[in-house]
């Protein structure tokens, strides 16, 4: 079974559950946040994000970052617990 990460974002009481193989985009797609998104690979940084704890995976530009830091979204995956703050996202309540 695949291990599982936690993830709080600023702001957001529920906390998420987080597959390490998927980017954290999609699943914060799938969790109902609205984040900024254009290009899916690491270019247009519209969907950057502050990596407040934790560590992942950027896949583009590739990194290993761990926080504090900024990130992209789209390229990034869990590699464990995580806080972000949103920057460019909206919440559905
Ligand atoms: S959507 Fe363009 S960098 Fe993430």
């Amino acid at each position: 079974m695949t291990e599982r990460f936690t993830l709080v974002i600023n702001g957001v009481a529920a906390v998420f559950q987080l597959d390490p193989d998927r980017t954290l985009l999609e699943q914060l797609t799938e969790f109902g946040i609205n984040q900024r998104r254009a290009c899916r690979n690491g270019v247009c940084q519209i969907c950057d994000a502050e990596l407040l704890a934790g560590t992942v995976f950027q896949r583009y530009p590739r990194a290993e970052l761990t926080a504090p830091t900024m990130f992209y979204l789209c390229t990034s995956y869990p590699k464990s617990d995580l806080r972000i703050r949103l920057i460019r996202a909206v919440i559905a309540e």
